[in-house]
């Protein structure tokens, strides 16, 4: 339905639902509700607690850029600076078939990769939801999962109609993209150091996902050889690369968050011991969520952020990320939106109980919140209708939708201060460079990219424009196997 500013209809929301959405010409008078000038008396305390001046996001990069140079320094660092055995990048000339295997915070993929050089390539995927009992369950029961899935991506793509023609004992080179903190001693192995994103599968953390992984593939008798097991954040960096050769840098920016980037294996002392050429280059997954974890000294944390933190599954941990990443943001506006409920701010008078349930609003409606176009911010209307069965006069909205942009716009500010580090840290600055990111709040958070760019002016000045970030998906990146052919391998 073409977008209306009056009358009825609805919606279709990311996640596929629809939302019923209708205007009315008089603004709620029979429903009490606060006045325009306590809820704009409140906008003012949020936006002080939520924004963040350009003074102090150059000391968070500052101190980003130390915390950087440290976890290269020694090892067991909170933010561990993980030598990935990747080395150099590619030359985009890379051909040939590749499986990879991707397991995010909220989905699984598999994909077949055709390379065809020169920067070129195309995918066929399928995605898998996760349920948040699988997240709980067994270690070995969810690589299960991802074996079983690839099976059936494997059985239903071969055949005559197929794009899979394997011969007879024929083996594909299969990446496995394992988006969780892993201390590598080679390309094909990762030791968990902890579940993040809401994870906590026991058996798992402390052991090699790469032979737990193959355990179950062999279960499955599956055409496939795993060559590699690298992080998300390197995938897209080596993708990145390969279609823009000016990349240096990735960012995932979705359930989680974190970066990577090709350092000088002269400058990581940590690894000096191994006999590694200083002259080399290495990719560095930096973990970089954990930024200011357990101690708290250097990130503006709200008493929304406190709260998320002290009742998830890992508290202390992923200080940054618990700020930045998508499945943090709705519920810091859910919480607050609580707390003004209790105070009689918001939707005086109205059955409020399915907004207090933990977790009940997702950041993709803090989006389509961002995005409402219409004047009376119709969707806005349909999602705490649709979601919360509540009504909202349009002060509330504009309330609500001002809330969400401070939260959203904090996130993209503070994101800008780790790419920030990492610029810095390398030289990035006169020459600049590119940054591939990929996830949800990147690609659908309405001005996040924009918000990110912004602040790096903040904190560099005019020629922060010199850095771009621009999106790449990372499926590709199984080409790395080429590395591992190179004879590469290594001990930490
Ligand atoms: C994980 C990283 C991952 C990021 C983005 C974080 O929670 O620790 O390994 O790169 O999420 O998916």
């Amino acid at each position: 339905m073409p977008l209306s500013r009056r009358g009825s209809g609805t919606l279709l929301t990311p996640t596929g639902q629809h939302l019923a959405m209708h205007t009315r010409t008089q603004d709620d008078e029979s429903l009490p509700h606060a006045t325009k000038r306590t809820m704009t008396d409140h906008l003012r305390r949020l936006e002080t607690l939520f924004t963040l001046t350009p003074q102090r996001m150059r000391m968070i990069t500052q101190s980003f850029r130390e915390t950087l140079e440290n976890g290269l320094e020694k090892v067991d660092q909170v933010v561990p600076m993980i030598p990935t055995f990747v080395f150099g990048w590619p030359s985009g000339q890379e051909q040939g078939d590749y499986l990879a295997i991707d397991l995010g915070g909220t989905n699984l993929r598999v994909c077949l990769v055709h390379l065809q050089g020169k920067g070129k390539f195309e995918v066929t995927q399928s995605k898998y939801r996760l349920s948040e009992e699988q997240k709980q369950d067994e270690g070995q029961k969810l690589f299960d999962f991802c074996a079983e899935s690839l099976k059936t991506f494997i059985d239903s793509n071969s055949g005559e109609d197929g794009i899979l023609h394997l011969e007879p004992g024929e083996k594909l080179p299969l990446g496995f993209t394992f988006s969780y903190p892993c201390k590598q001693n080679s390309i094909d192995h990762g030791i968990l150091i902890r579940w993040t994103k809401g994870f906590g599968a026991p058996n798992t953390e402390g052991e090699n996902v790469a032979e737990m992984f193959q355990k179950s593939l062999d279960k499955f008798e599956l055409p496939v050889t795993l060559t590699a097991l690298i992080n998300d954040t390197t995938g897209t960096l080596i993708a990145s690369h390969y279609v823009n050769p000016h990349t240096r840098i990735a960012c995932i920016f979705g359930t989680g968050c974190n970066a990577a980037y090709m350092e000088h294996v002269k400058d990581i002392p940590k690894i000096k011991d191994l006999g590694i050429d200083g002259g080399m280059d290495m990719v560095i997954n930096c973990e970089w969520g954990a930024f200011d974890s357990f101690e708290h000294e250097h990130l503006p944390r709200s008493k929304y952020d406190i709260s998320i933190d002290e009742s998830s599954n890992k508290p202390g941990e992923q200080a940054f990320e618990k700020l930045i990443s998508g499945r943090y943001l709705g519920e810091i506006l859910r919480l607050v939106i609580c707390e003004l409920i209790d105070d009689g701010i918001l939707f005086l008078g109205q059955n409020t109980y399915k907004v207090e349930v933990t977790n009940a609003l997702d950041t993709a409606l803090l989006s389509l919140m961002e995005s409402d176009p219409t004047e009376e911010l119709l969707m806005i209307i349909g999602i705490f209708s649709h979601f919360f069965a509540l009504e909202t006069t349009l002060a509330e909205r504009q309330f609500l939708r001002a809330i969400a942009r401070l939260i959203g716009r904090r996130a993209a500010r503070l994101s800008a201060c780790g790419i920030g580090a990492i610029v810095g840290k390398m030289g990035y600055l006169e020459n600049g460079c590119a940054v591939g990111c990929d996830g949800s709040l990147y690609n659908k958070y309405p001005g996040f990219a924009g918000r990110i760019q912004e602040g790096l002016v903040d904190i560099f000045g005019e020629k922060a424009r010199n850095i771009y970030t621009h999106h790449c998906r990372r499926w590709i990146w199984p080409m790395t196997k080429a590395r591992k052919d190179a004879g590469i391998h290594a001990h930490l």
